[in-house]
């Protein structure tokens, strides 16, 4: 039975999926938020691969035990650059510092995410899961991205989420000031600002051999929400954690989106793990995009001069 198609991710996320064989030796790759789930599992995939990895973290400890887990299994070296990015200052930070190591960018992986069930603001004053799941990812993005240009061909890919259905975009109530909070809507809305903004680059990117490709990483095993209060934990952990899929499922997804020679020249798609699919219709909504893209600029403070620059040169 054929499924409308706002259900048919449901019936995509059973299909087989596509593998790679292509190797990403010397390839630099950025992972954010690689010390858990997702990101650990896209970490080790592309060290497996022969990828030079550098992973943006916020915990130290994490992160060392991360590079020394990759270092004993497939003998690469991973480098490690530190930020919160629920600080923006952080999120400016870890790019001088890539930057600074790196003349060359082939792959820029924005994974790091968090759910929030309740409503908090981040030092900078904007909601938490917004702040970390989108505005962060849109910052690093934007500061590393004539880097990536000059690297091309280049991919970019955004850790997005089925969550996006879940709506909950407000641009006049992006801090929740006005609304109750909800979780997954917070969340939703995030993952719809990142998704939108993902369209609009990918147009000022077209012809520069610079891809952007946003993914939902299949339901897999992962901390996710585990920063939230006891009765979620316990939920999470009981009733929902043992229907969740091993998280090497994502990471084959992302090597396969960030290494195959047939994606190369794709842009612009979302994926259901490697499944092209549509995402809701809110999130393909441009006119509401060309705003979201105007008020992340400023929220996240790209500068005027790398705005004119990204316009200049599309
Ligand atoms: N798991 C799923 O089923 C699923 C489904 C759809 C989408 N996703 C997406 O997959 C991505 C990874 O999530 P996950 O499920 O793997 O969750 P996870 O295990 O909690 O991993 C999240 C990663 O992001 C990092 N992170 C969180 N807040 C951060 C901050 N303020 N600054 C820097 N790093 C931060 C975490 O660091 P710490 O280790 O220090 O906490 C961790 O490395 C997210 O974008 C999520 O929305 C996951």
């Amino acid at each position: 039975m054929k499924l409308p198609e706002e259900l048919q991710f449901i019936a995509n996320a059973r299909m087989p999926q596509k593998t790679t064989d292509a190797r990403m030796d010397g390839r630099v790759c950025i992972v954010t938020g690689a010390t858990s789930g997702v990101g650990l599992a896209a970490a080790q995939r592309l060290a497996r691969g022969g990828a030079q990895l550098v992973i943006v973290c916020r915990n130290g400890e994490k992160a060392a035990a991360v590079q020394a887990e990759l270092a004993r299994e497939y003998g690469t070296q991973t480098d490690v650059v530190l930020a919160d990015f629920s600080q923006l200052a952080d999120v400016r930070a870890a790019a001088a510092t890539i930057l600074d190591r790196y003349p060359r960018i082939d792959v820029l992986i924005n994974n790091a995410g968090v759910h929030m069930t309740h409503r908090t603001l981040t030092v900078d004053g904007h909601e938490t899961a917004f702040a970390v799941n989108h505005l962060a990812s849109f910052l690093l993005t934007h500061l590393l991205l004539d880097r990536i240009k000059a690297s091309a061909p280049a991919r970019i890919l955004q850790v997005n989420s089925q969550g996006h259905r879940f709506g909950g975009l407000n641009l006049d109530d992006l801090t929740w000031a006005r609304r109750p909070y909800i979780g997954v809507r917070g969340y939703g809305a995030a993952k719809t600002a990142q998704l939108l903004t993902v369209w609009e680059l990918a147009d000022r990117l077209a012809g520069s051999g610079v891809t952007i490709n946003a993914m939902h990483p299949g339901a897999v095993k992962s901390n996710i929400g585990m920063n939230n209060g006891l009765l979620y934990r316990l939920y999470n952990r009981i009733v929902i954690y043992p229907f969740l899929k091993d998280p090497a499922v994502a990471g084959e997804a992302i090597y396969y989106l960030a290494a195959a020679p047939e994606m190369a020249n794709v842009s612009g798609k979302f994926f259901n793990l490697t499944i092209e699919e549509r995402p809701a219709a809110h999130a393909l909504d441009r006119e509401l995009g060309k705003r979201v893209w105007v008020i992340s600029s400023q929220l996240s403070a790209v500068s005027h001069q790398q705005e004119e620059k990204l316009k200049a040169d599309s």
